[in-house]
């Protein structure tokens, strides 16, 4: 049976059993819908599907919890207390729904994401007015879980064997000028560090065809800018041997899409084509977030990166000799069990040789149910403390060059939103600079040239390039 008449029946199923809405296809009667997302853009783009999910139930989105019919908190689990996070915010809903309850309203509750994947029954357990707890594998079943939630708790945290990007509808929202878009979910690199792969589960890759097809909608809805969203996005592979690479020449061709990206990547997935995609096809920016972790083989080693210092350097300089003004961002982890001060210079030393364009650094913080968990040699907080202050103050001292370096010339921006000041833009460069620039309110949504005038360790400032007249004519 064909994946989206699968969701076709599964979704009448849910219109004609105990559904609490009575209207035929599209229920007219709109019920608010707050949803909070902590963590990746992964998370962003569930949640996104989720409100399309739910939007033929009525839902339309809104941005506080207090008077919602529904409330999601799509949460993350890769940051240390995440759990902790969640149960603040969920003592706030419980007040809303409490509050909700006395004029005599119903409130779903609903916990998502991998807090719920990873510790569904805890929660279930500790906050008894949690109505339902689901993973991300299972967004699709959405309207089956809300049917059920409105007479008894679900609780869905299975792994599923069907992909919830065959089985979600088409998206119907507006996206906006840059966009992102999920082709790969999980992981097979079982990180020592990471909860990913327990989370997220096995890699999957999504199909040509459905990707292709959710690319085409987002053009013909003005989106210019796409970046590909996967755990381990470079991992992903079409059904013969396809890889990345392969897929971008095809998304290259995408008439309206002027710009790809994708993240985030794993050095050790850097095929032969996705080097050819870069070097060939002008739509894929010259930029590429590739986490490095450590520079040092012990801890990649400890860490399970299944790849060196060397090789992590090697690839850097291969794109750099098919793409000369590539720049990199790259994420660091500080303080992992075991690391001492020389393996931590030799990550200080990996930057040097290097130097990135923007970066995210880490201490080290044990998840249980990871290997790094159970390993001896734990760095003290302290310590922990002191390199990441060393790791970043060398880091923004790159970033900062990096942008400054831009200072004189002329980017192509995409604006996609109005800046902090009366006659400014907010835009994205193709280096992914945050830029603010004086531009006409009409440059919304376009990809301009742009003399920037301005930088610090963030952000760039400029001015259009291109007169009004030009862009009239
Ligand atoms: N401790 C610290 N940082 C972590 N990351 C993932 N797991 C951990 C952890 N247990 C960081 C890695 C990863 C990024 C998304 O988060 O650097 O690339
Ligand atoms: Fe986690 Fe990334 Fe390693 Fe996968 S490749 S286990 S997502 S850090």
């Amino acid at each position: 049976m064909c994946s989206h008449s699968f969701y076709g029946y599964r979704f009448l199923l849910a219109l004609t059993s105990n559904f609490p809405f009575k209207t035929g296809c599209m229920n007219t009667n709109t019920k608010k819908l707050y949803i909070k997302t902590w963590g990746c853009q992964m998370n962003e783009y569930d949640s996104r599907r989720m409100a399309d999910v739910l939007a033929p139930l009525g839902y339309t989105a809104v941005d506080t919890p207090d008077n919602a019919d529904m409330v999601i908190l799509n949460t993350c689990h890769i940051r240390e207390k995440a759990t902790e996070k969640v149960f603040s915010d969920l003592g706030r809903i419980k007040t809303n729904k409490e509050e909700k309850a006395a004029r005599g309203e119903k409130m779903l509750v609903a916990v998502a994401g991998c807090v719920a994947q990873a510790e569904g029954e805890f929660i279930a357990k500790r906050a008894p007015f949690v109505d339902m707890v689901f993973g991300p594998q299972t967004y699709h079943l959405l309207p089956e879980m809300v049917a059920k939630a409105v007479g008894q708790r679900v609780i869905n945290t299975e792994f599923t064997t069907e992909s919830k990007f065959d089985n979600l509808p088409a998206e119907n929202g507006a996206t906006g000028a840059s966009a992102f878009l999920s082709i790969q979910e999980g992981c097979d690199k079982f990180c020592t560090f990471c909860v990913v792969p327990y989370t997220r589960g096995a890699e999957y890759s999504r199909d040509v065809a459905g990707i292709v097809a959710e690319a085409k909608r987002m053009a013909d809805m003005g989106t210019k800018d796409i970046t590909l969203l996967g755990q381990n996005v470079n991992a992903w592979h079409g059904p013969n041997g396809e890889t990345l690479g392969d897929l971008l020449y095809i998304l290259n061709d995408i008439a309206g899409i002027e710009q790809l990206r994708y993240m985030t990547s794993h050095p050790r997935d850097m095929h032969d084509r996705l080097y050819d995609a870069h070097r060939d096809l002008p739509k894929v920016m010259p930029y590429l977030h590739l986490p490095v972790q450590s520079g040092s083989d012990a801890v990649l080693k400890a860490m399970n990166r299944k790849h060196t210092a060397a090789e992590f350097i090697d690839t850097v300089a291969r794109l750099k000799s098919v793409r000369p003004d590539i720049a990199f961002s790259s994420d660091f982890i500080v303080g992992f069990p075991g690391e001492t001060e020389a393996q931590f210079e030799e990550t200080l030393a990996l930057i040097h040789t290097i130097g990135f364009a923007a970066s995210y650094s880490f201490k080290y913080s044990s998840r249980p149910g990871t290997p790094a968990a159970q390993m001896g040699g734990l760095v003290r907080e302290e310590v922990k403390t002191e390199r990441l202050a060393r790791l970043q103050e060398l880091l923004k001292i790159q970033h900062t060059q990096f942008n400054t370096n831009c200072i004189g010339q002329t980017l192509n921006v995409l604006f996609d939103g109005k800046g902090n000041k009366d006659g400014q833009l907010y835009g994205r460069t193709p280096y992914n600079q945050a830029i603010h620039a004086q531009a006409s309110e009409r440059m919304l949504g376009q990809v301009v040239p742009v003399n920037i005038t301005g930088a610090n360790a963030i952000a760039l400032t400029g001015i259009v390039a291109t007169s009004e007249s030009v862009l009239a004519a």
